[in-house]
């Protein structure tokens, strides 16, 4: 089988190594890829949302299965465009990635299915989403509609914060992502990243994660992208996740198959439990970066088997390999992020690392520059161990952490704190 993976993170470096594993996989290229895909797969430079660009490659290169990484090609209707040419293809249609695409759209389908959700206000016009905060109260998140990279959430702890970062949305500091505005019910409890294949008629869980958002040691500073994360997640016990499949994938799923949208891909749910019931946070309708590097790590070459059931609708007579094992990925940054930092930057002791199924580190943003890695983003590396116990695959990650000559970045030294 040819296999096609779009995207160019730590997530696609990942998946493409856990699809490398399966003897299935005869050809694999990845568009745009990086200096770590490259050593794997072929990488090849491709608009990845021009649908009709990633057809033509496809068919150039005598393409079988694509499996999209990020929600942007999805929310742009690649995945449409390559099942319209005939292409086996692992990801949503624009429609049904609105998951993702509009926070509105969420509300409404959790409202239609009766899944638990904070309250929320939705508002196309500043004085009423005012109003809507000072008559609520804070602290309280007012998050800009559309897609807005992870950004476009404020958790406002006085209602002048709110109303601040109403203006500033309304004001179009998230372009078109702010022209929509959705005020929620701050959730306490316990956060968990769960992910569920979804064949547009079944569902099958493949696996949970805690991830780390702030910047700094203790979650302190401003968010990131992740800072690093670990699987399972200890808060989703049998009965967390028996709630959240019941509660909130099945009737969710269910509504989107009922709008003639039915959901291909996977299902990645934020979810906030407190007192053993699952509330959710939000949907992606990818996976987590880096919570897809800690997934690959444990499912390894069945990830392949269980992306292509899915995508070919045979989701039912699938069954997840699980082992007793834990995985954790630590994330290392450039100086400077999640603000300004430099580029090009170069990164050596990469040679001396172990690399085998307890160990990998996987590239993000990386660049290869006359046979040297250089830095070309803010979240750069992620070292991913797996072991019997969160300890020690902590432990290997770290130990592969320190193994890199690398004096502008920087990583937190405490991931996984809270389960350990
Ligand atoms: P989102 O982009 O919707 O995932 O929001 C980013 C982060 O903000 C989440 O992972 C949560 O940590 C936090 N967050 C979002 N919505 C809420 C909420 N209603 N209550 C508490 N925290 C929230
Ligand atoms: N690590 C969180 C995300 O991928 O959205």
């Amino acid at each position: 089988m040819n296999i096609l993976i779009l995207g160019s993170g730590g997530r696609e470096h990942a998946l493409a190594w856990a699809v490398m594993q399966n003897p299935k996989c005869d050809k694999l290229m990845v568009a745009p890829g990086n200096a770590g895909i490259a050593m794997i797969a072929d990488c090849a430079a491709l608009d990845i949302e021009d649908g009709g660009a990633v057809a033509n490659f496809a068919e150039e290169n005598s393409i079988d299965f694509v499996i999209v990484g990020p929600e942007a090609p999805l929310a742009a209707g690649v995945a449409d465009r390559l099942r319209d040419a005939g292409l086996l293809v692992f990801g949503p249609s624009a429609a049904a990635a609105r998951l993702e695409a509009s926070k509105s759209f969420t509300k409404e389908i959790c409202d239609a299915a009766g899944a638990p959700t904070a309250a929320y206000g939705h508002f196309t016009d500043a004085e009423a989403a005012r109003a809507h905060v000072r008559a609520h109260g804070a602290p309280i998140v007012v998050k800009a509609d559309g897609l807005a990279a992870g950004k476009g959430v404020i958790i406002a702890e006085t209602v002048a914060e709110a109303e601040a970062a109403i203006d500033d949305m309304f004001g179009g500091a998230f372009g078109g992502a702010g022209a929509e505005v959705v005020i929620e019910e701050f959730m306490t409890g316990e956060e968990a990243s769960f992910f569920v294949l979804c064949d547009g008629i079944d569902v099958l869980p493949i696996g949970t994660a805690q991830d780390h958002k702030r910047v700094g040691e203790g979650d302190t500073g401003p968010n990131t992208g992740g800072m690093g994360a670990y699987s399972p997640a200890p808060v989703m016990t049998e009965a967390v996740v028996q709630a959240a499949m019941e509660r909130i994938i099945r009737p969710t799923m269910a509504e989107m198959a009922r709008r003639g949208t039915p959901y291909q891909g996977i299902l990645f749910a934020g979810l906030m439990i407190e007192d053993g019931q699952p509330r959710l946070v939000e949907y992606n309708v990818r996976f987590g970066d880096p919570e897809c590097q800690v997934l690959m790590m444990r499912l390894g070459a069945q990830a392949l088997d269980l992306m292509q059931a899915c995508a070919e609708g045979r989701l039912a007579e699938c069954r997840v390999n699980w082992g007793d094992d834990h995985a954790l990925t630590v994330v290392l940054a450039a100086e400077g992020y999640p603000g300004s930092y430099r580029k090009g930057s170069v990164i050596t002791g990469l040679d001396t690392l172990p690399e085998d199924s307890f160990h990998m580190m996987f590239h993000a943003g990386t660049t290869e520059t006359d046979g040297r890695v250089t830095a070309s983003g803010g979240r750069v590396l992620n070292a991913t161990a797996r072991g019997a116990t969160l300890q020690e695959a902590r432990d290997r990650a770290y130990a592969m952490v320190d193994k890199v000559d690398w004096p502008q970045g920087f990583c937190r030294r405490d991931i996984g704190w809270r389960a350990l």
